[in-house]
């Protein structure tokens, strides 16, 4: 008995502290599977004595109750709004640095007051309440003075601790906003897509759904976040002086907080946020509607005090929005690379998430109709980061007239090839494979897309051309292109001409990971294609593996085993291989992960930051993560390295303050010759 109780103890720290690792700090130290069988563990000591099942007990994240409704919870510190300054301009940060010097009446010569600029999460606000470590409630926001009990559902949020790490308060309530990533919300979507079941708006609306609901067996699919901002009620704990201190403690707590923070001085540190934020704003993992300014000292804080319900010590201010409504003009079908039709919507032009937007995707033909969008309507234009432009919905309002129901074409709009939906499928397909001129053009456009060949210059206008003109119909005859017949082309000079046959030349030296993705085998993405490559180390083993031989590799399941086996099985696959390499395509080879290439890096976490002076970030990504280190977005204390280049913003300012090593390009290439 005691001993069941000491191991069970030993696993949920255990457990616990795996599961910071892994959600928090996106930094495992050990594989899932290992993980799997210490949670398995623990669960079988607890169903032989449920007595030793404690509410920090990792197994008891999941499958509570369904519930009648949503309890009241009355905050002890009221849950406030800030003020939103809507001028997207610099000017916004200015009123407000100029508002706060007013109100403390600041002599115009007095030094620049200290903020903390942090970054505005779309999704909703929650506050965790933790009792001598221990999370005995979440609420939500609510009209500010009663929100609602939400603990079961928060308590599936893999990212929000059951117990604070380190010595936590008698009581501290954790303020901060639940939300769902864009590739978790994606992810949602396509398995929704793939379905045939209703696709969710954006990801605020989801992850607000997913934490009011009162079944939890709704959140089993939606993966939700979290990133603390704040406190609530504290009792028998002594405050940092400071904001960025209060959120420093906080991580320490082992809550996540974003690293996208920084402590800034004057209107002019705010607006360089403002700006450096909004550079990044696309290539966040999450959507923000703008950034946030706080007074960083409490003192200062508790001076300015509150208007109504809204502090005088903070301010929003924000980007333009992501979603806005437009007139559909027009619906259009586009052939993709797999021959997939895809309905697109043509668009009055809209400025949205950043860009002036004239085309969406509508996806498929069930989707289209189940938004029941028809030609003439006010749409609702969403987009944000460099996901493509969606269309998530229509205003209901009166038609003028009778508008036909969209149909899907029966013969493929480009080359007349009959269009098929597979048996019980969403997606419509041309069969004409490669005879389809628009296939054949995406196959080229994704064969020297950037993550693939990465062949300079080769845009879908010339790539139109070449394909109309009969000038290229398969991969290889790329490398036939001479500067005269390229130059031969309409508006096409010579120069470009030459830059475009030196990019050809220069794609040839490539990787086997890279090469395989160019070929487009169909569910064969990025990862895949670094797997395998991984995996197999030479490409002839790839193309001769079994299908059980490539369910060996790491995330290969069946349908992809069997993708590329049917791809490699074709002859005329093979022969486009061979000829590629015959014209000079080439890459290292090595033995595969089986004869266990050094890996000097192995355990290392590295954060690169800023452009380096040869490198791209891809190519330094690669090179760190071919010798086994883990390229991770976010510095903390487990970072090993920072590697900063050229206008390295927040992540460097986090290295320095935990004195986490910075190397420049030199030094990162020091590293991997050296090794740590
Ligand atoms: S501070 C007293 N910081 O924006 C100040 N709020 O109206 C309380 N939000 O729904 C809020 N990111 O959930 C703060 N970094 C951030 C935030 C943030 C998002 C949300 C918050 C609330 C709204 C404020």
């Amino acid at each position: 008995m005691t001993a069941a109780a000491t191991r069970a103890a030993q696993l949920r720290d255990q457990l616990n502290h795996h599961a910071h690792r892994y959600y928090v700090l996106d930094a495992p130290e050990i594989p899932d599977a290992e993980y799997d069988k210490l949670f398995r563990e623990l669960q079988a000591i607890e169903a032989a004595h449920p007595e030793l099942r404690t509410p920090d007990s990792p197994t008891q994240r999941v499958g509570g109750a369904v519930l009648d409704g949503l309890a009241p919870v009355r905050h002890a510190v009221p849950m406030l709004s800030i003020r939103t300054e809507t001028d997207t301009t610099a000017e916004g940060a200015r009123a407000f640095d100029a508002r706060v010097r007013r109100e403390l009446e600041l002599p115009a010569d007095a030094p620049p007051v200290e903020y903390n600029a942090e970054l505005k999460f779309d999704g909703l606000a929650i506050g965790l309440r933790y009792e001598h470590g221990l999370l005995v409630q979440a609420a939500t926001r609510g009209d500010g003075e009663t929100g609602e009990d939400v603990t079961q559902n928060v308590r599936t949020i893999g990212q929000v601790p059951l117990r604070l790490r380190g010595d936590a308060p008698p009581l501290i309530e954790i303020r901060g906003e639940a939300y769902m990533r864009r590739d978790d919300f994606e992810r949602l979507n396509e398995r929704q897509r793939a379905a045939g079941a209703k696709t969710f708006v954006n990801p605020r609306n989801t992850a607000a759904g997913a934490i009011r609901q009162l079944d939890p067996a709704g959140l089993a699919d939606k993966r939700l976040s979290f990133f603390a901002y704040g406190l609530g009620e504290i009792g028998g704990w002594d405050q940092p002086a400071t904001h960025s201190a209060t959120l420093d403690a906080i991580a320490a707590f082992g809550v996540p907080v974003s690293a996208d923070r920084a402590v800034v001085h004057g209107a002019e540190g705010l607006v360089a946020f403002h700006q450096r934020i909004a550079a990044r704003r696309d290539a966040l993992p999450f959507d923000i509607d703008g950034v946030v300014y706080k007074v960083n000292s409490i003192a200062l804080q508790q001076r300015l005090g509150f208007v109504t319900r809204e502090p005088r010590w903070a301010v929003a201010h924000k980007y333009p929005a992501q979603e806005q409504l437009t007139r559909l003009n027009g619906i259009e079908i586009q052939v993709g690379r797999t021959g997939k039709l895809t309905p697109v919507a043509k668009l009055e032009p809209v400025f949205v998430g950043g860009t002036t937007v004239s085309n969406a995707t509508l996806h498929n033909l069930f989707e289209l109709r189940r938004k029941g969008v028809r030609v003439g309507d006010t749409v609702i234009v969403r987009r944000a980061g460099d996901v493509i432009p969606e269309i998530v919905g229509r205003i209901v309002e009166a038609r003028p007239g009778y508008v036909p129901n969209f149909r899907m074409p029966k013969s493929c709009p480009v080359c007349g090839s009959a269009v098929q939906r597979e048996q019980g499928g969403i997606d419509h397909r041309c069969t004409g494979g490669l005879f389809c001129a628009a296939q054949r053009k995406q196959a080229i456009l994704h064969f020297a897309g950037r993550r693939a060949l990465d062949i300079e210059g080769l845009g879908d206008k010339l790539v139109d051309q070449l394909v109309d003109g009969g000038i290229v119909r398969t991969l290889p005859e790329l490398y036939r292109l001479g500067v005269a017949k390229l130059a031969a082309l309409e508006r096409m000079a010579d120069k470009s001409a030459a830059n475009l046959v030196a990019a050809l030349e220069k794609s040839k030296r490539t990787t086997l990971a890279r090469f395989l993705y160019a070929l487009g085998i169909r569910h064969v993405g990025e990862a895949t294609a670094k797997d395998l490559a991984a995996h197999f180390g030479r490409l002839d083993r790839v193309l001769d593996a079994s299908e059980a031989q490539l369910l060996e590799v790491n995330d290969v399941g069946p349908v992809v085993a069997k993708s590329i086996h049917t791809f490699f099985d074709q002859p005329h696959n093979r022969e486009v291989v061979e000829q590629l390499r015959a014209a000079g395509i080439q890459w290292d080879e090595h033995d595969g992960a089986a004869a266990g290439a050094p890996k000097p890096l192995a355990g290392l976490s590295v954060v690169l930051t800023g452009t380096l002076p040869t490198l791209t970030r891809d190519e330094a990504k690669a090179l760190l993560e071919a010798a086994g280190a883990k390229v991770a977005g976010s510095v903390s204390k487990k970072t090993s390295y920072v590697v900063a280049g050229a206008e390295a913003g927040s992540k460097l300012d986090k290295a320095r303050e935990l004195g986490v090593p910075v190397l420049d390009e030199q030094g990162l290439r020091r590293l991997l010759a050296r090794g740590p």
